[in-house]
């Protein structure tokens, strides 16, 4: 492996001058990008690859969040045989390159500059030991709530900024016999709810829980009343809820026969696929309580020791594509998010759009952007899991109250560090 790995960094680092030219070479890409939305982007990037004479054999795995991918990615490097590029978050990155299993793409980084382009926020998983390890393609963010318009405007009320004016909305939803959360029992679904939830219990109570993992937020009365707030918006979704994907949550919303999800802001990726409008047919709006604030998650491109100069050029060819400014803005505003580099001008998003960039910029400055511990920025994948755990037994109604869930929760991340 260690040969293999040496072959493979001093290949990397000769052929960032093929970068731009690499005959045609196939990348193997592995992504969970399998719904309409995430389809429609995943054209964007294969595309412009396409123009670059760098071929795109498909590895996809369904699974919002990505887990399943990563169950599969272990298996093909068990195997021997890893795919040559992985979509994939936060804290996994640093673990595959912990492994030694990834490249190194500091030559064309350093050629086109990412140093000063992509938020530090981001380098943090994107570079391991001063190496660049991957290729961030966008910046989505978790603390989103999609509602329709419509359904909105029949309750007579405004778009909630509080905890109050949501559950007054969502009661009017109810009243007006419509599915007041459009959502799907998946963990990781579940997760990125809990995200808003917890971030609306403010910023400081968010970094204490997930990034710093202290025992006392996590088992406290804070994350007692986040649980309690959990299992109250657990009494909107329909009795069909249970194991549903995402993306017929957001079809729910889309159509109007549920009045809002909360998900990251590729739910918008499927309400543009379905020719809706922001601010006509439906509203975007930050979890209420959590303005200002962002809970970030960036889907990077990760890549695996490959032998062969020309499969090696492929790579670099790919992550150069992917970093491109113009690629950037075209893929972002098909995706839902935002670019991954601070020199992308906003012209060619629409208004959701426009807020997310406005909102990263400014949380960035502010302290307030975080890590998504749903979608693996806020924890290595072990807390993570324990999170989801108890989070999908308190939405589930599986503890008396939320002091019992917040009790478990503390329990489960010790025992999982
Ligand atoms: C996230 C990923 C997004 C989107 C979502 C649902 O983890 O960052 O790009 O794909 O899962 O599949």
């Amino acid at each position: 492996m260690k040969n293999v790995m040496k072959h493979f960094v001093s290949a990397m680092a000769l052929s960032v001058g093929l970068a731009a030219s690499a005959s045609a070479e196939d990348v193997e890409v592995l992504h969970w990008w399998t719904s309409g939305g995430e389809a429609a982007a995943l054209n964007v990037l294969k595309d412009d690859l396409s123009t670059k004479g760098i071929g795109w054999v498909d590895m996809p795995v369904a699974g919002g969040g990505g887990e399943a991918a990563m169950t599969a990615l272990r298996a093909r490097v068990t195997a021997g045989d890893p795919p040559t590029a992985v979509q994939m978050l936060g804290f996994d990155i640093l673990d595959w390159a912990n492994e030694g299993a990834l490249g190194d793409l500091t030559p064309v980084a350093t050629a086109e500059g990412w140093d000063g382009v992509v938020p530090s926020a981001l380098q943090a998983f994107a570079k391991a030991d001063g190496k660049w390890i991957s290729a961030p393609v966008n910046v989505h963010s978790t603390n989103w709530v999609w509602i329709n318009k419509a359904a909105l405007d029949a309750t007579g009320m405004a778009s909630p900024i509080s905890w109050d004016e949501l559950v007054a909305v969502l009661d009017k939803m109810k009243e007006n016999g419509i599915t007041p959360l459009g959502h799907g029992g998946q963990a990781w679904q579940d997760a990125t709810v809990f995200d808003g939830v917890v971030l609306s219990m403010g910023n400081d109570f968010y970094k204490a829980a997930f990034i710093d993992l202290d025992p006392a937020a996590l088992g406290g009365d804070q994350m007692a009343e986040a649980f309690n707030r959990l299992i109250k918006l657990s009494s909107y979704v329909d009795s069909n809820f249970s194991g549903r994907d995402w993306n017929l949550a957001s079809a729910m919303v889309i159509n109007g026969e549920a009045g809002m999800q909360m998900m990251g802001d590729w739910a918008k990726g499927e309400f543009l696929k379905a020719g809706k409008v922001p601010g006509t047919d439906f509203v975007c709006i930050r979890f209420p309580g959590t303005q200002g604030a962002v809970t970030f998650n960036s889907d990077q491109f990760a890549m695996f020791g490959v032998e062969g100069e020309g499969a090696v050029a492929a790579q670099a060819a790919m992550a150069s594509a992917i970093m491109n400014p113009t690629f950037q803005s075209a893929f972002n505003v098909v995706k839902g998010s935002v670019p991954a580099r601070t020199d992308v001008p906003n012209d060619a998003f629409d208004d959701c759009g426009k807020k997310g960039m406005a909102d990263l910029a400014a949380a960035n400055t502010n302290g307030s952007l975080f890590g998504s511990m749903a979608h693996g920025h806020a924890a290595p994948a072990a807390v993570k899991n324990a999170v989801y755990d108890v989070v999908t037994a308190a939405f589930n109604g599986e503890y008396a109250d939320g002091a019992a869930a917040a009790a478990a929760l503390a329990e489960a991340v010790a025992a999982a560090q």
